[in-house]
């Protein structure tokens, strides 16, 4: 696997999702992802489990994710912070036996290889309840925004597991063996999400369910080293996943003409370029105007409002899945990784006030997480929590 697109692997969407393989690769475009190298993945090979960064990051975007939030027992009836620990042995030797197809269940064998990765991360109130080390003050609730509709028993968590597979079957089977760790060690699952990408053709950008390519602007190597990972030091190989639960109003979005839905966006459907080029990749010039001085990409437009240029150049490693849990009930599940959630709630308060894309959305959970540094063989995650 190349190392540039282990580093930055949001840019990346798997094989599997789409027929072969693909690795969007990561050019110096200004930060942002640029095209594919040839050959800069291996169609199906397994992802690794061990290494300086959870694979469940760095690892080519997977068709299939399942969340599960997990609560540790209350502090008067458990050492809390023996209890992660064991906890958190039992959850790196169930991840790690996933990947590596050595896992003693046998639902686990005999298919296609699952290229399964995952990650876990820590909320930040059983960061505080515990005294562990993370990258405070940075990890933080977030704020409430204007609009939204939170429902508790769907967010937040004491600790956060995503896994990702090619299909949904290991992530079923793999979900059961943490349900089961998390009862061993006193804890309860708290919510449990699942979600998905369309097939999409090697190399390319998977579609949200308004039918546009999501994910393009996201951060090179470079960038992610700034914007995505901690700084040198014990948080180099962390990062925080900000996770939103978006109910969107597809019917209603796909009612809108197709010119309307590209000026909503900023880029057109079709090809996911921006309204101010020609090509995928090409960078929106959010200060372009028409000849009556109006923006190429309007003002309420979603690309203008999360725009790096508003915001020091900031990038977040977005991961986003759609999900299907019903009539009225299907959307995104918003994932994104940055250094500091700040970030997110910077743009977020843009998007909160005048997002075109806002009648069509319902934010109805949330979630932070700080994403654990990965593990060396032999290892357990969240070694350094204790230090
Ligand atoms: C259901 C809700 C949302 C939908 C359908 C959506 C869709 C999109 C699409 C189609 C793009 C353009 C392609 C790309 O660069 O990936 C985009 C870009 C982006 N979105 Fe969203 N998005 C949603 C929610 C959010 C939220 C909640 C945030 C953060 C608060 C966000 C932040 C961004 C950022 C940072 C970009 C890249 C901007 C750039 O660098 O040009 N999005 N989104």
């Amino acid at each position: 696997m190349d190392r540039r697109a282990l580093l930055a692997g949001g840019a990346v969407l798997a094989a599997g999702v789409g027929a072969g393989v693909s690795a969007l690769a990561l050019g110096r475009d200004g930060g942002r992802a640029s095209a594919p190298p040839p050959g800069s993945a291996v169609a199906g090979a397994p992802v690794p489990f061990h290494g300086e960064r959870q694979s469940g990051v760095t690892a080519p975007q997977q068709p299939a994710t399942q969340l599960l939030a997990l609560d540790l027992a209350p502090a008067a009836t458990s050492d809390g912070r023996a209890a992660l620990r064991g906890l958190l042995g039992e959850l790196t030797r169930v991840l790690a036996e996933a990947a590596g197809g050595t896992s003693a269940d046998t639902r686990l064998h005999g298919g296609e290889p699952a290229r399964f990765s995952g990650l876990v991360g820590v909320g930040p109130g059983l960061a505080s309840r515990l005294g562990l080390n993370v990258p405070a003050p940075a990890l933080a609730e977030l704020p409430e925004f204007p609009g939204d509709r939170l429902d508790p028993a769907r967010g937040g968590g004491d600790l956060l597991v995503q896994l990702c597979a090619a299909d949904r079957w290991p992530l079923s089977v793999v979900a059961e063996q943490t349900g089961a760790a998390a009862r061993a060690a006193g804890a309860t699952v708290r919510w449990t999400q699942s979600g998905f990408l369309p097939r999409t053709a090697a190399g390319g950008t998977p579609r949200n369910l308004f039918g546009f390519k999501d994910g393009t602007a996201n951060p090179d190597e470079d960038a992610a080293r700034q914007w995505v990972w901690g700084p040198p030091g014990p948080y180099e190989h962390g990062t925080v996943l900000v996770y939103r639960r978006i109910r969107m109003d597809t019917a209603g979005f796909a009612a809108l003409p197709g010119d309307r839905q590209n000026l909503a966006m900023g880029r057109r459907a079709g090809d996911g370029a921006p309204l101010t080029g020609t090509a995928e990749h090409d960078e929106p010039d959010i200060y372009a105007k028409n000849p009556d001085g109006s923006y190429v990409i309007p003002a309420a437009a979603h690309v203008r409002l999360s725009s790096p240029r508003l915001d020091g150049g900031a990038r977040m490693l977005r991961r986003g899945y759609s999900y299907d849990d019903g009539p009225g009930d299907r959307g995104l599940l918003f994932c994104a990784f940055v250094r500091d959630p700040a970030q997110f709630t910077r743009v977020q308060n843009r998007l909160a006030a005048k997002d075109a894309l806002n009648p069509f959305l319902e934010h109805t959970a949330s979630a932070v997480a700080y994403v654990l540094p990965g593990v060396k063989e032999g290892g357990v995650l969240g070694e350094g929590l204790f230090a």
